[in-house]
């Protein structure tokens, strides 16, 4: 058994729903993990009694938190971040395609994968959702290492057949052959999953978008991820495409992708009745707002995806998001909601950021918390890790306002230590 001793804070529920408590919090708390597992977390006083010899590893002054997971991010888009000037459908073609294309040679990829993780866990990003590139080997590589670092990890080859440069198109033949192929060798192995992943409608044909239909119905625990409703060209080319269709939703519901594992990347421009009926099926949407800042989206309407029962996550949406870190991404959320004029709650935000993100990935009974039980991903962050944060955080008058400044202010350096099932895999 493992130990270990510091200040602890945990999502137990939504604060917006919850009955109950919806966040646990211990001054000075004790988390115990056996083979992976989070085996009790509570009060030090509480739990003394069961240690036994067990050795203890103390962090004074630290706070342990979840893991956080990422509901939206693209592997083959570290290189491109921070491209100027350019919103979605220009960025995609001055910035985004070529990038992808170097993903065809294995050994970048490979290399690449190795980078991505790395910035992953400097993060505290324990869990993702994740595109890949077009070609196979680029998720190949990226499954390879998320298994030897024991990630739960979901990915996908992304699905492309029209509208993009030839050299980065797949046909529905070869895309077929490629996912199910994915899904044999890597769906469930390790801690990994597949994600049937159509890069949006305007870049998968009709009969593409059928086959991943197809697949997906005939592989009931695999993902759907893809973009919806996330700047106004690329809706009114969608709408130009797809004309027989009622909105942007439709067509995705036409062909079977909208369900209680699908997840649906920004929604910034959905409307009540989308809200609805993605709230009806069960699906989820990842609120990207660094990158719906950056590429002038527009404002995600959490409030009303919230209220409509629309489950939630956040994505970092790398590279058109501006930074790999779930808490300044946090940060960007308020910020987009003081722009709404709704204030982001800061026990709502590390929710999205922990439990809810896995929730929305149908991974609320394995991770998100540290509840007995949970597979023990989990963060040592240090308050004090920059001269602001630490004259900051002693004014802060309430756990409430330091997580907040933690949002506002925080990023890798806060994030001292991750572990993964227990085992560290990040030293600051
Ligand atoms: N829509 C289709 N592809 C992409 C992508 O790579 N990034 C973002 N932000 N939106 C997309
Ligand atoms: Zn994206």
């Amino acid at each position: 058994m493992q130990a270990y001793r510091a200040a602890i804070f945990h999502p137990l529920d939504d604060p917006t729903t919850a009955e109950g408590p919806a966040h646990a919090f211990h001054a000075d708390g004790l988390l115990l993990v056996e083979d992976g597992v989070v085996v009790a977390c509570g009060a030090y006083a509480d739990l003394a009694d069961r240690l036994a010899d067990t050795p203890v590893e103390a962090f004074p002054g630290r706070l342990i938190t979840p893991g956080f997971v990422d509901t939206h991010i693209h592997f083959p888009q570290a290189d491109i971040i921070a491209a100027h000037g350019a919103q979605l459908l220009d960025w995609l073609e001055q910035h985004t395609f070529p990038a992808e294309a170097a993903f065809a040679d294995p050994a970048h990829a490979a290399d690449a994968a190795a980078f991505f993780l790395g910035q992953l866990l400097r993060n505290g990003t324990t869990s993702a959702l994740v595109f890949g590139s077009v070609h196979k080997a680029s998720v190949e590589a990226l499954f390879e290492a998320a298994l030897a670092r024991n990630m739960r990890l979901i990915a996908g080859k992304v699905l492309m057949d029209r509208h993009a440069p030839p050299g980065l198109c797949d046909t529905v033949e070869t895309s077929r052959a490629d996912m199910l192929d994915l899904i044999a060798r890597w769906h469930g192995r390790g801690r990994l999953g597949y994600a049937v992943t159509p890069r949006f409608a305007i870049s998968c044909s009709d009969a593409q978008l059928a086959m991943a239909g197809e697949v997906l119905a005939q592989h009931p625990g695999v993902w759907l991820q893809t973009h919806l409703s996330e700047n106004p060209r690329e809706i009114a080319e969608t709408a130009a495409l797809f004309p027989e269709t009622a909105d942007y939703l439709n067509v995705y519901e036409r062909f079977g992708l909208v369900g209680d594992r699908s997840v649906f990347a920004h929604g910034v421009h959905l409307h009540g009745d989308e809200f609805e009926r993605l709230a009806k099926a069960g699906s989820a949407i990842a609120f990207c707002p660094s990158s719906n800042l950056f590429l002038g989206s527009g404002l995600f309407d959490l409030k009303g995806a919230c209220d409509h029962g629309v489950k939630v996550g956040i994505g970092t949406d790398v590279g058109a998001g501006t930074s790999f870190s779930v808490l300044h991404t946090l940060g960007e959320a308020y910020k987009v909601g003081q722009l709404r004029g709704t204030s982001l709650d800061p026990f709502h935000a590390f929710y999205l950021a922990t439990l809810g993100g896995a929730r929305a990935l149908n991974l609320g009974d394995k991770i998100g918390n540290l509840e007995a039980g949970k597979e023990a991903d989990f963060l040592v962050l240090d308050l004090a890790a920059t001269p602001l944060l630490a004259r900051r955080m002693p004014l802060a008058a309430s756990l409430e306002d330091k997580l907040f400044a933690l949002t506002v202010l925080g990023d890798d350096r806060v994030v001292e230590r991750t572990y993964v099932a227990g085992v560290e895999r990040h030293r600051r």
